[in-house]
């Protein structure tokens, strides 16, 4: 029997509207720091494109981090396994922006998520792509069934001038020749990455391809391989926190993935995406709300993948 996912989506956000809102909205891209903190949306798209939402589900937001799934699906899905011998899939223990675990590492990344694996995966895209910018708007596009999913050139332009761990990590990547291309190209490309703009309503149903087996379910086109998809959720499971991955899956119990403008998504393979967008960040750069919306909705529907 299917639960009436509307109304316990709905009492948790008003359980939680009650309640404290912890965290810091982060500061270190300007133009990021302007958002309105007690912003607070959530949806849910399952497989038959049943939507349930509450608050601004509607409103888009940077979804940062989070376009790191887009760009590593699109990637792995061109390069297949040979991607595995530029990025690890090992999580890193350590913050998204860290540099220390590189020497070690020879220039590999121990993951497409962490920075220095995100802006591996934009090198390879700068290598495959005529237009990666392009490629991947389209690619998303095609994923939400809307037209209307836009990089935001002030966010990437703020985020640009504040590169330097960014290009730090990357100029010592290509010292180790993991790096192609012009590390400028790299940043700029990764940047406009982060500066993706969408709202929880599209996220959910634009993510639905990794809970059904690589296909998305309205259209029924193969993104990705079944096998490519299990991957990607493994990956999503061990690394998509950072050094809280451990804590997200502990707490809530789905592959995830979240990012620095608030968003988190999840996914619970066979059935859903459940995306949840609130500012407000704790001290490992994960939403506060969106963490404790997540726990507390798959404690009450008990729907996890363990
Ligand atoms: O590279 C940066 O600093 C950010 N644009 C990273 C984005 C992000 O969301 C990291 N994680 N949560």
């Amino acid at each position: 029997m299917k639960l009436d996912y509307q109304n316990i989506i709905s009492k948790i956000y008003a359980d939680l509207i009650g309640k404290e809102n912890l965290g810091k909205v982060p500061d270190y891209i300007p133009e990021l720091a302007c958002i309105d903190e007690n912003k607070f949306g959530v949806n849910l798209t399952d497989l038959e494109h049943n939507s349930f939402g509450a608050g601004d589900f509607k409103q888009k937001f940077s979804i940062q981090s989070i376009s790191k799934v887009f760009a590593l699906s699109f990637v792995y899905e061109k390069l297949e396994e040979k991607l595995w011998e530029r990025v690890d899939v090992e999580p890193s223990g350590n913050a998204f922006n860290s540099l220390v675990q590189l020497e070690a590492d020879n220039g590999i990344p121990r993951n497409p998520f962490i920075n220095a694996g995100a802006l591996v995966i934009c090198d390879v895209l700068l290598e495959i792509c005529e237009n990666p910018k392009d490629e991947l708007l389209t690619f998303i596009r095609n994923l939400t069934e809307e037209d209307d999913v836009f990089f935001n050139e002030k966010v990437a332009a703020s985020e640009m001038q504040n590169s330097f761990r960014n290009a730090g990590m990357c100029n010592y990547m290509k010292s180790f020749g993991n790096i192609k291309n012009k590390p400028e190209a790299v940043i700029e490309l990764y940047c406009h990455l982060c500066s993706i703009e969408m709202t929880c309503k599209q996220l959910s149903k634009s993510f639905l391809y990794l809970a059904n087996e690589g296909k998305e379910p309205s259209t029924k086109k193969q993104i990705l391989s079944s096998s490519k998809v299990k991957r990607i959720n493994a990956i999503l499971l061990t690394c998509g926190f950072y050094d809280e991955s451990g804590e997200f899956s502990f707490l809530v119990g789905l592959p995830g993935k979240s990012g620095v403008g608030g968003g988190i998504i999840a996914i619970y393979p066979q059935h859903y995406c459940i995306a949840v967008w609130s500012p407000k960040l704790n001290l490992k750069g994960n939403s506060y709300r969106g963490m404790k919306f997540l726990e507390e909705f798959t404690t009450q529907t008990g729907e996890s993948i363990f």
